[in-house]
């Protein structure tokens, strides 16, 4: 049997982009057979369409790391799942819980293992998570990296208190996450953007400060006159080489910055003292562990609380989806459904 799937043929950017049939695997002894029902886009599924980052897939391969669906047939042995339970198989494929480890990278869906912008997914079945409750598919889809990521720096290693300040760079898939889960543990919230109509939408979220790093060059100066010259609790840090040293700057003493994206590059000089002076917890964060994502997706179902959803492509339109997520236009997630 075979199944759609988009995949990269060349590394051109989206319009290297195909749509191809595939074989369609069944489920062996252990796994679990998921028809995908919709698919949420990260900023790496763009770098993957131009192999930005070394991909250890041949060509073509099939993009995606982030799907939600449901349950259409078990293999031998699975007692975790039946046919019709609504999940969504984790980034990770084989980060059960602790730490992060070499073999851990070995399981990044779209990556490292084929994607999930398919008709079907075939997962062991302990690498799936039940969608919280209330959510549909298109909103469960946005949860495996960008909502898993904030959540695992803010809560999983930044233990966040009701009262800590979250400063939260620009108003992609993970910061508008950071800003929910903040908000949600009762922190104040300053968020950044290069778009004032963007900064109102955060405020309708509950942002408290909003900054525009266009027209505010120095925003790290602001963070800190908004906090009375002490410096943001965490940092949600997704700029990478070009927002790195302002973040540092923007950080109180002892507090944390989550090295989580590269927006602006790999490369660049940066001054390692106020690291040092400041007794800063620099902590690199790889999207989170199925554990994590329990937790996560706990938190969500009591809070009924609902991802923010830029705009819902068809599947067919996926090549749309990434051009308009390379735009830049985008607040919040993009999604694509699932094929019909
Ligand atoms: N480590 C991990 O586990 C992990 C997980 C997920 C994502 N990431 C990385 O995190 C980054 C964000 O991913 P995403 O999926 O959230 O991306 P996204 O949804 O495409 O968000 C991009 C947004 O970032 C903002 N931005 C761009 N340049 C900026 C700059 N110089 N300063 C501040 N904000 C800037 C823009 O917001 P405005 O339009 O508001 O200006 C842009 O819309 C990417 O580098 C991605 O690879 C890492």
């Amino acid at each position: 049997m075979n199944m759609k799937a988009w995949q990269i043929k060349t590394c051109t950017g989206p319009s290297g982009l195909s749509l191809n049939e595939i074989p369609q695997h069944q489920p062996r002894a252990g796994e679990v057979l998921v028809r995908i029902r919709a698919v949420s886009l990260n900023y790496r599924d763009l770098s993957a369409t131009r192999r930005e980052r070394p991909g250890n897939l041949p060509l073509p391969f099939t993009i995606g790391s982030d799907g939600a669906g449901e349950v259409t047939a078990i293999g031998v042995g699975v007692t975790k799942w039946k046919v019709g339970d609504r999940v969504i198989p984790t980034f990770f494929q084989d980060w059960p819980a602790g730490g992060i480890t070499r073999e851990v990278m070995g399981t990044a869906l779209g990556g490292a293992m084929q994607g999930v912008l398919a008709e079907y997914h075939v997962a062991d079945e302990d690498a799936l998570v039940s969608m919280p409750d209330g959510l549909s598919f298109e909103e469960a889809a946005t949860l495996p990296c960008a909502a898993l990521t904030a959540w695992h720096a803010l809560v999983g290693h930044g233990h966040l208190k009701s009262g800590d300040t979250v400063l939260t760079l620009g108003t992609g898939g993970v910061s508008i996450f950071a800003l929910q889960f903040a908000k949600l543990h009762g922190a104040r919230v300053i968020i950044t953007s290069s778009s004032d109509e963007k900064l109102e939408k955060a405020r309708a979220l509950g942002a408290d400060e909003t900054i525009n790093y266009q027209t505010n060059p120095d925003w790290e100066k602001q963070v800190f006159a908004l906090t009375q010259k002490r410096g943001a609790d965490h940092v949600i840090e997704v700029g990478g080489a070009g927002t790195l040293q302002k973040s540092l700057d923007a950080v109180r003493f002892g507090g944390r910055v989550s090295l989580i994206g590269v927006l602006t590059g790999f490369e660049g000089l940066i001054n390692p003292w106020p690291v040092i002076a400041r007794s800063v917890t620099l902590q690199g964060i790889y999207v989170g562990s199925r554990e994590h994502f329990e937790a996560m997706n706990k938190a969500i179902s009591l809070h009924k609380m609902k991802p923010v959803i830029d705009r819902v492509f068809a599947f067919e339109d996926a090549q749309l989806a990434f051009e308009h997520m390379a735009a830049g236009a985008h607040f919040g997630k993009v999604v694509i459904k699932g094929l019909a």
